[in-house]
């Protein structure tokens, strides 16, 4: 039995202050770990001070992105074993806005991957699938093709330790359309019988499968009673702290 994971993706919005004051309003009012986890994906500055803030709590702080390298000249960048230190436990990875304005390429999104496990981390490795992909019914191939790429030289009990997002660029932001809960599943089914291919049925029961694409209070509900949807990133919906608490009560949505 897979256990449901919500995860808010702030991307680049709030200051420190802003951030602490929505942690206070949320680490303490989250469903039983043992039943659902609850993470937050925040900007690298804020990862240390909001580790701190929410010890003890069900709420787990996740890194936004981190560099394949453990250490080096590379400036601006992050090392994964840094994001150990600190007890961060998953990062994500290859997400469509850095495969699009950071230029990650599938071969970076692989060293990311295998660095972050290297260094402890569990990665959220997200596949990306473009409008144009989906107009000319280039799903299979396009979906595909990331996550064989983005699990190169992951072992099986490695992959243990992945979380897969079927995130497409078409479905997120405001003023897209989510997909619908039937598309949504669509795409992570797809991601779960490629890694039955890779690996073995075991592995593709046990992996955990999320969607994100304009995920609000509206269709929540709806994507988490699919059955290879195990769970959702959320954007824009996660940055009011009186929503996001909503979202993770999905049943009563
Ligand atoms: P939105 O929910 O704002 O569409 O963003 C989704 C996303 O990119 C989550 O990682």
């Amino acid at each position: 039995m897979r256990k449901p994971l919500i995860v808010g993706n702030w991307k680049m919005y709030k200051t420190i202050t802003e951030a602490v004051d929505y942690v206070d309003q949320v680490k303490d009012a989250l469903p039983d770990p043992a039943k659902e986890e609850v993470e937050l994906a925040v900007p690298t500055l804020f990862l240390e001070s909001l580790v701190e803030h929410t010890r003890g709590t069900a709420l787990k702080i996740v890194a936004e992105n981190c560099f394949y390298q453990d250490e080096g000249a590379f400036t601006g960048e992050t090392s994964p074993l840094a994001l150990r230190e600190l007890g961060i436990k998953h990062v994500i990875i290859g997400h469509s806005e850095r495969r699009r304005l950071f230029f990650e390429d599938d071969t970076t999104v692989n060293k990311k991957v295998r660095a972050a496990l290297n260094a402890g981390i569990c990665p959220i490795l997200c596949v990306d699938e473009t409008m144009k992909r989906k107009q000319e019914h280039d799903k299979i191939v396009w979906v595909v093709s990331q996550v064989i790429s983005g699990l190169q030289q992951v072992s099986e009990e490695e992959l243990a330790r992945v979380t897969v997002a079927y995130e497409p660029s078409w479905a997120i932001g405001s003023g897209n359309e989510a997909a619908t809960p039937a598309e949504a599943n669509e795409g992570c089914y797809l991601i779960r019988q490629t890694i039955a291919h890779l690996y073995s049925e075991q592995a593709a029961e046990r992996v955990r499968i999320l969607y994100g694409g304009s995920v609000n209070l509206a269709n929540i509900k709806l994507l988490m009673q699919k059955d290879d949807i195990d769970g959702v990133l959320i954007g824009r919906a996660s940055l009011d702290a009186a929503t996001f608490l909503k979202m993770v009560n999905y049943q009563s949505c």
